[in-house]
């Protein structure tokens, strides 16, 4: 694919997709950490000849992480040192206005671009290139970078309807992992282990079946809210667990373990609150419709001595809700176990990013990945939008340079 040297971007005007969507502290709705912030600030800065128009999405339609970029923009602002132009609209007016009147060097950000319906369905590269959202802009664009690789699985128009219309090259994040990843995929060894936590379940669920399938989870040891949903189906918790279209999820999860027998692994004690303290328990012993905050000790010896025996371990989605003390004792716990392993290892997704570098152990992982789901499909060897968008444009621009 091609990069940000093979397009000519100088005194043009770029559509940058990134992924600046981060998790946010649930007491005042404040940025949690700038880890994506930081990384998209630097293909920003590669692109000082230019005038940058910045897209992104935060959070999901109907949960509290959906919010305008305000913050966002502050924060670019403050990490590039300069001026970062928010316009009142996505394509209307304003924006069209201030985007057309951009100078080199000049950068602008979109407001949340899920504030559009458009950008909350899947489409075609060509049904994409002809969404409101894209018609309304890409006459105002010279090229458009893609950089969003936490997105690289959703083929939303920004991500896959400008690159159909406009010559497309890969920011830096998107060079930067797809090396360190098929550097990593040329001296993974087995067995393989994936850790499984977080609270995105039906994006895990959707991408065990891919993992296993292309042999890059002999072992999946499960955390956080999907643990809840495999030990529901293996009637160990009989409540609501509070996940989306539960049922189908607790059927999906009894398909993969009556399929994959052996693959996975369940907690067998959990910590929850009670009298605001931090109290482990065997799975048995949960109240009706307790929440469960972390995996209890037993299961983190069990999870640790898996993981030090592994060849290549995966990590995608904290194992508790590590960003109370309290509950952190898992999460800590099986980083540390990576972090100490002489198997390769791969962390992905914003928060456990934010976790490794609170542990201060962020250099002994072989890769850290400011992506969750996208390299969850990735690494089961799932073919990505984003990166079919930047072959398809490398394909067109050489073609085109032959005829
Ligand atoms: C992520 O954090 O995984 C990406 O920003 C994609 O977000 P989504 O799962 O809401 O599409």
């Amino acid at each position: 694919m091609l990069t940000l040297e093979d397009l000519p971007l100088e005194d043009k005007t770029v559509f940058l997709r990134v992924d600046l969507n981060t998790p946010l502290e649930p007491n005042n709705g404040k940025l949690l950490e700038l880890n994506r912030i930081q990384e998209a600030s630097v293909t920003i800065r590669d692109l000082s000849k230019s005038k940058v128009v910045v897209g992104s999405h935060q959070g999901r339609v109907g949960r509290s992480d959906y919010v305008p970029l305000n913050q966002h923009a502050e924060a670019l602002s403050k990490m590039l040192g300069k001026e970062v132009k928010f316009p009142e609209d996505i394509f209307g007016p304003t924006a069209i206005k201030e985007i057309d009147s951009l100078k080199r060097g000049e950068v602008l950000l979109l407001d949340n671009l899920r504030f559009t319906a458009e950008e909350n369905m899947e489409f075609s590269p060509e049904e994409a290139s002809k969404t409101i959202l894209v018609q309304k802009l890409y006459k105002h664009f010279d090229a458009c970078v893609l950089d969003a690789f936490p997105t690289a699985h959703r083929a939303h128009p920004s991500i896959v309807g400008f690159s159909y219309l406009l010559p497309t090259c890969a920011g830096r994040i998107v060079s930067k992992e797809l090396k360190a990843l098929n550097r990593i995929m040329t001296v993974e060894k087995a067995p393989f282990t994936t850790v499984l936590g977080g609270a995105k379940v039906s994006d895990r669920l959707e991408a065990i079946d891919t993992l296993i399938a292309n042999k890059r989870a002999d072992k999946v040891l499960l955390c956080g809210l999907i643990a809840n949903v495999f030990l529901k189906a293996a009637g160990k918790i009989e409540y609501d667990i509070g996940v989306d279209k539960e049922e189908k999820a607790v059927e999906k999860a009894t398909r993969l373990m009556t399929e994959f027998p052996d693959t996975f692994e369940l907690p067998t004690d959990v910590a929850v609150m009670r009298s605001g303290e931090r109290k482990e328990i065997p799975v048995s012993e949960l109240r009706n419709g307790e929440k469960v905050m972390d995996i209890g000790s037993k299961t983190i010896d069990h999870y640790s001595r898996i993981i030090r025996s592994s060849g290549t371990i995966f990590m995608s989605g904290p194992p508790g809700y590590f960003e109370d003390e309290r509950f952190g004792l898992g999460t800590e716990s099986l980083l540390r176990a990576m972090a100490s392993s002489f198997g390769t290892t791969i962390v992905s997704g914003g928060h456990l990013s934010a976790a490794l570098q609170r542990f201060g152990i962020k250099e002994w992982i072989d890769h850290v990945s400011t992506a969750g789901g996208a390299l969850v499909l990735f690494l089961g060897g799932r073919r990505l939008p984003l990166i079919e968008a930047l072959e398809q444009s490398e394909n067109k621009i050489r073609n085109s340079k032959n005829e």
